[in-house]
């Protein structure tokens, strides 16, 4: 009755941004995006004997917001007819709740460790199926690589699921370097703003009706190796997002100074001929996309920036894996 899971964090190439169903976390648009190697959370559950279900996450046991996680451990109850309480320890190897797609590795990670846990031995496309009912975008950290997540078309959900489009081998030298301008939480979440977004923004038919184009542009790319359509599309579709926050009411801006300050210097170093593109998810920090050659001059660069605080370097990473070693 206990297991250990790993999975990586992604980042999306082309964004989720809104949901079409809020229970089932169904989305309005697929996306595509690389599993980062160095973002990484393990988690062990055990069920047993306790009297309430208890989450220690990176050696804090949390007092609030545990909803979202025992909502998901009632899911795996129900499914498998257990009725004990759960201990579960989580460990993430990065800031959480800063925009760097913690829930995508901590739901994946809960997902595979607790269904192990109750003995249920799921595929992967089952896995991430349930992994998007804890959080949308950690459907695609179940999967390695770069990972497409298929919108689906049914009320049931049975075809909105994350798999591969290529494994983590397939293009070694594409890096994400993630920047860290601040490891404060984020004001508004993820959940709250996407729905506020497809209520209240008037732009945000002009988002859903581009995003197959830059999903098809993105995943071509992928398939050819061509990093110029890849980094360029990844970093529009980033600011069409961006642009549907911005313009929802109340407006939501995640950036920062530094924020910006990246952005800016980005641009400037491509027009230099050093190849790199940006992306940023729901929060301040920014992710830049270049390849091997050029992942030292880039970090170096990043670091000399004033507002950055740290970077971790991200290569393709593997699926969400069972692991022997507990954390307790
Ligand atoms: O599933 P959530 O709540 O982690 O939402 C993810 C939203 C973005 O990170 C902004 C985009 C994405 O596709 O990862």
């Amino acid at each position: 009755m206990k297991a250990t899971a790993m999975a990586n964090a992604n980042i999306a190439l082309s964004k989720y941004w809104g949901k079409r169903d809020k229970k089932l976390m169904l989305p309005q648009n697929g996306s595509i995006s690389m599993t980062c190697d160095g973002l990484c959370t393990t988690t062990t559950v055990e069920f047993g004997n306790y009297k309430e279900d208890t989450i220690i996450i990176n050696d804090e046991e949390l007092q609030k917001e545990k909803e979202d996680i025992i909502k998901h451990l009632d899911l795996i109850r129900e499914m498998t007819g257990i009725k004990q309480k759960a201990r579960i320890v989580s460990e993430s190897n990065f800031p959480i709740a800063a925009g760097l797609a913690s829930s995508a590795s901590g739901f994946a990670a809960l997902t595979l460790a607790a269904t192990a846990a109750a003995g249920l031995k799921l595929d992967e496309k089952d896995l991430s199926m349930l992994a998007r009912r804890g959080s949308g975008s950690a459907s695609r950290s179940i999967a390695g690589g770069f990972v497409e997540w298929h919108r689906g078309e049914k009320d049931n959900g049975s075809d909105s699921y994350a798999e591969s489009i290529v494994d983590k081998d397939y293009w070694p030298e594409f890096r994400m370097v993630t920047t860290i301008v601040t490891e404060a939480k984020k004001k508004v979440s993820s959940r709250a703003g996407m729905a506020q977004t497809v209520e209240t923004c008037p732009f945000y038919e002009g988002w859903l009706k581009t995003v197959n184009d830059d999903m098809d542009k993105i995943r071509e790319g992928i398939k050819k190796r061509d990093f110029a359509v890849v980094g360029l599309t990844a970093e529009e579709n980033c600011l069409k997002m961006h642009a549907t926050m911005m313009t929802t009411k109340p407006s939501i801006v995640y950036w920062f100074a530094p924020t910006m300050e990246i952005i800016q210097n980005v641009r400037l170093w491509r027009e230099e001929g050093l190849e790199c593109y940006f992306t940023i998810d729901a929060g301040p920090n920014v992710k830049v996309m270049c390849l091997e050659k050029d992942e030292k001059e880039i970090n170096k660069r990043l670091l000399s920036l004033n507002g950055v605080i740290k970077t971790i370097i991200c290569k393709p990473g593997d699926n969400a894996k069972i692991i022997d070693k507990h954390l307790f």
